[in-house]
C-alpha cells in the first residue's frame, strides 16, 4: 500500500483524473490511497489567505509559509511519515527511475506549487525533494502531481494486470518499444510483417529486439548508453549503424 497525500490550493482539479481507469481499480484493491488536502483549510485568518507579496518587490505572489507548515505538520503527525516532494519547474526532472524509487515509499506527500513559488523557508525545512516533469512551465503543480501519482502507482506490484505489466514498458528495459500490430492482417494496403505471422517464437523475439534497438537508435540514441545490451545487441547495433549510414 502506498499512500499519496496531495496538498493543493485547487482540490477540485483532481475530481477527474483520480476517478478514472487503472487508478480507481488500484484504490479499490487497496494498493494505493490518494488523499487531497486543501491548503486553505490550514489558514488561520478570517480570509483564508494562502499567498502574499514577495519581500523585495517585483511582480507575482508567493505561497505563505504558515499554512504550508501547518498542513505538512498535521500530515506528519500520522504514521508512517511521508516523504515530502515539492512539485516545481525548478525541481529535478522526473524519470522512470525516479518513479520506481518513489514506488518503494510507504507514503508520499506531494506539495503542488503555484504563483512564483513558496517561501524559501518551507523549501529549506520541510521539503525532501523537488521534482519537475519537464522543461516547460505549467500553471501549477497539480498536473505534475497527477503525472507522478500515475507513473509511481503503475510501478506498485498488483496495480497493473499481468497483460499490461510494466516489465514490457519502453524505458523499463532501457529501450523503446518494438512496433505492435493487431488485426486485421491488411489495413489501408499495409501488411503486418510476415515474421509476426510465422509462428517462429524465437525469430519473432529476435525481430522485436532488433526493432527496439533500431527505434531507440533512430529516436533516442542517448538512452542506449544506460541500456542493458548483450553481445548480440551490439552486433545488431553495428549493422543498424551501417544500414542507416551513420558511421
Ligand atoms: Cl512540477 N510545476 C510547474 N508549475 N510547472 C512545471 C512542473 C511543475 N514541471 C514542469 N513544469
Amino acid at each position: 500500500m502506498t499512500r499519496f497525500d496531495i496538498l493543493s490550493l485547487f482540490p477540485g482539479f483532481f475530481e477527474g483524473p483520480f476517478s478514472e481507469s487503472i487508478l480507481v481499480r488500484a484504490r479499490e484493491k487497496g494498493l494505493i490511497e490518494i488523499r487531497i488536502i486543501n491548503i486553505r483549510d490550514y489558514t488561520t485568518d478570517a480570509h483564508h489567505v494562502t499567498d502574499d507579496y514577495p519581500y523585495g518587490g517585483c511582480g507575482g505572489m508567493v505561497m505563505k509559509p504558515e499554512p504550508l507548515a501547518r498542513a505538512i505538520n498535521a500530515l506528519q503527525e500520522e504514521s508512517p511519515p511521508g516523504y515530502v516532494v515539492f512539485l516545481t519547474p525548478q525541481g529535478k526532472r522526473f524519470t522512470q527511475k525516479k518513479a520506481r524509487e518513489l514506488a518503494e515509499k510507504e507514503r508520499i506527500i506531494l506539495l503542488c506549487g503555484h504563483y512564483e513559488g513558496i517561501d524559501e523557508r518551507i523549501r529549506e525545512s520541510y521539503i525532501e525533494e523537488e521534482i519537475s516533469i519537464g522543461d516547460y512551465v505549467l500553471t501549477g503543480g497539480e498536473v505534475a502531481s497527477v503525472v507522478v501519482v500515475d507513473a509511481v502507482s503503475r510501478m506498485i506490484p498488483g496495480v497493473l494486470g499481468n497483460e499490461e505489466s510494466f516489465k514490457n514498458d519502453s524505458f523499463y528495459n532501457g529501450l523503446l518499444d518494438y512496433p505492435q500490430y493487431t488485426r486485421p492482417e491488411e489495413f489501408e494496403g499495409k501488411q503486418v510483417p510476415d515474421i509476426l505471422l510465422s509462428g517462429h517464437h524465437k525469430k519473432i523475439e529476435e525481430w522485436r529486439r532488433r526493432q527496439a534497438l533500431y527505434r531507440t537508435f533512430k529516436l533516442k540514441p542517448e538512452i542506449l548508453e544506460d541500456a542493458d545490451l548483450t553481445k548480440q545487441d551490439l552486433l545488431w547495433l553495428t549493422e543498424i549503424r551501417k544500414e542507416t549510414g551513420s558511421g
